[in-house]
């Protein structure tokens, strides 16, 4: 597994590569990384000849500073965990690196950016797009791989890529959960033990409301899920929006799209700490 921090080195490792006819999959990735990264980097070197792994804690995406100094840093256990997932190559670039000037684009895909992480996160979107956008275009991938967990930026992905005409496939990877139901998350380890054990109660809440849609409408699911999280003592819902799956737009019934998906962010404890999670219906 090579270690590169420079975008010229790196183009220079992958046009080597190409040359040989490999294809490139690519996971990038802010680093803090757990089991729900590394099934992202097993499926890409299953699908691939090469896999690229970035680990860059963009600063661009983050519009609460705070939440980026909190941000988890854990550069050696990263790169000791790549190693044995089948990682050819690690890029870890700077911010100077990535961002020689400030960037000033500006991206805009409504509704699936404006909604949700979007309302309550402005520019988050923005900043996904700006570093992502350079990521592809330094790596060149055949396929990237995104976790499912970040639901939202999927969809926001997906526009873009097709905005910009970049022939990558992208490839969503399913949530992995802890045995308790909890998405995995690089801001879990910020998490005692006694707000992980709260916390498990997000997906075991939205679970048990697949079984309320046969005898209720969307309002009266969004609203038991939203009433049944505050009910219990560490936990706050930001939102609860009941969405199309592609678009992201609100659905007000359950026949009005094929995917039906309910995202929520919650915050747990104290801290608090900001968790995001999903569950399909249809
Ligand atoms: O999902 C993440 O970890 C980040 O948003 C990404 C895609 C690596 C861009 O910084």
């Amino acid at each position: 597994m090579k270690i590169i921090n420079t975008i010229s080195e790196l183009q220079r490792e992958l046009q080597v590569e190409r040359r040989h006819g490999h294809s490139i999959g690519f996971v990038p990735t802010m680093g803090a990384l757990h089991n729900g990264h590394a099934s992202l980097v097993t499926r890409s070197a299953h699908d691939n000849d090469v896999t690229v792994v970035s680990v860059f804690l963009n600063p661009t995406q983050f519009n609460d500073k705070r939440d980026l100094e909190k941000y988890p840093r854990t550069q050696e256990a990263d790169c000791r965990l790549l190693s044995g997932l089948g990682t050819s190559i690690v890029f870890i670039p700077s911010v100077e690196e990535m961002y020689p000037e400030p960037d000033t684009r500006v991206f805009s895909y409504p509704p699936t950016d404006s909604v949700m992480e979007g309302a309550f996160r402005p520019g988050h979107f923005n900043g996904v797009c700006q570093i992502v956008s350079k990521l592809f275009d330094a790596v060149r991938p055949l396929r990237a791989y995104f976790g499912e967990k970040d639901f939202q930026q999927i969809a926001v992905i997906r526009r873009m890529v097709a905005d910009l005409h970049y022939n990558i496939e992208i490839v969503p990877c399913p949530v992995v959960r802890e045995s308790s139901g909890l998405a995995l998350s690089s801001r879990n380890t910020l998490l005692t033990d006694h707000e992980r054990d709260i916390a498990a109660n997000i997906y075991r809440v939205l679970a048990a409301s697949k079984a309320k849609v046969a005898s209720s409408t969307v309002e009266q699911v969004r609203q038991s899920v939203i009433k049944e999280i505050n009910g219990i003592e560490g936990l706050r819902v930001e939102y609860y929006s009941i969405v199309d799956g592609d678009t992201l737009a609100d659905v007000h019934t359950w026949a009005s799209a094929h995917h039906i998906v309910g995202c929520i962010t919650v915050f747990c404890g104290k801290t608090p700490i900001r968790l995001i999670d999903h569950i399909k219906y249809f």
